[in-house]
């Protein structure tokens, strides 16, 4: 099952993927999670990406693509996988019909979360990552234990750079502006599926465990 996770930043994804990985056993695709792990160590794909994360712009295109195309052919992705944040331009979504081609593959389905603006932006205020082991928490919808500390690792929390009240702004009109577009891409090849994100996680993963089990 090859899946893509779409819509606006704070949506829901990321959370959604870690949860079904544990269900459907394929792994979380993830540009974006890839690309803050390249800022991390300092490689020159890092170098290249952080003043456009910094900014809420969106990494060139060529960048994102062959990053995605690496990680769609590593051996765990060959029984399928969710793409978290990729495609988010037409340029992408064209790159990725090319590379499921040449790779023998098909995306079953396109998951589309859609949650109300003043709600995305309360999620992303509150979001808080785990510096050590990655694990998200929101300070009021999924608070640790013990303030700025992870439950599981008892590592240090931190806010993304890019989850500051500006730079969220830009994110969600970069998603207007580029990504939005691929829904009307995405019905037209008769994939797209609506799931409503503003619902507790749990309705949300049965929403979808519906849709991905008829698919
Ligand atoms: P990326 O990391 O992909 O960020 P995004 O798309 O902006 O999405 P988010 O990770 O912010 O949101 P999410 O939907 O995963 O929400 P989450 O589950 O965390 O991209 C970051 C940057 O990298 C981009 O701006 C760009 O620069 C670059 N990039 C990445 N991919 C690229 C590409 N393909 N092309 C070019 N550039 C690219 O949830 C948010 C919060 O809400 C959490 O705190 C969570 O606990 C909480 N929450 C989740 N679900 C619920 C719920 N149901 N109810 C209440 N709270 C909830
Ligand atoms: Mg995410």
């Amino acid at each position: 099952m090859n899946i893509i996770l779409l819509g606006p930043p704070g949506a829901g994804k990321g959370t959604q993927a870690k949860i079904l990985e544990g269900i459907y056993n394929i792994p979380q695709i993830s540009t974006g999670d890839m690309l803050r792990a390249a800022v991390k160590n300092g490689t020159e794909l890092g170098r290249q990406a952080k003043s456009f994360m910094d900014a809420g712009q969106l990494v060139p295109d060529s960048l994102v693509i062959a990053l995605a195309e690496e990680r769609m052919s590593a051996p765990d992705a060959a029984g399928g996988f969710m793409l978290d944040g990729f495609p988010r331009t037409q340029a992408q979504a064209l790159a990725l019909d090319d590379m499921l081609d040449r790779l023998g593959k098909k995306i079953d389905v396109v998951l589309n979360f859609e949650v109300p603006r003043p709600a995305l932006i309360e999620r992303m205020s509150g979001r808080r990552t785990c510096q050590q082991c990655g694990v998200g928490y929101h300070v009021k919808f999924a608070p640790s234990r013990e303030a700025d500390k992870c439950d599981k690792c008892r590592g240090e929390l931190y806010q993304r750079e890019d989850d500051k009240e500006t730079t969220v702004a830009k994110r969600l009109q970069v998603y207007d502006e580029s990504t939005k577009p691929l829904i009307d891409y995405y019905a037209r090849k008769e994939l797209h599926q609506v799931i409503n994100g503003d619902e507790s996680p749990d309705k949300v993963t049965a929403q979808i465990r519906k849709i991905v089990d008829a698919a």
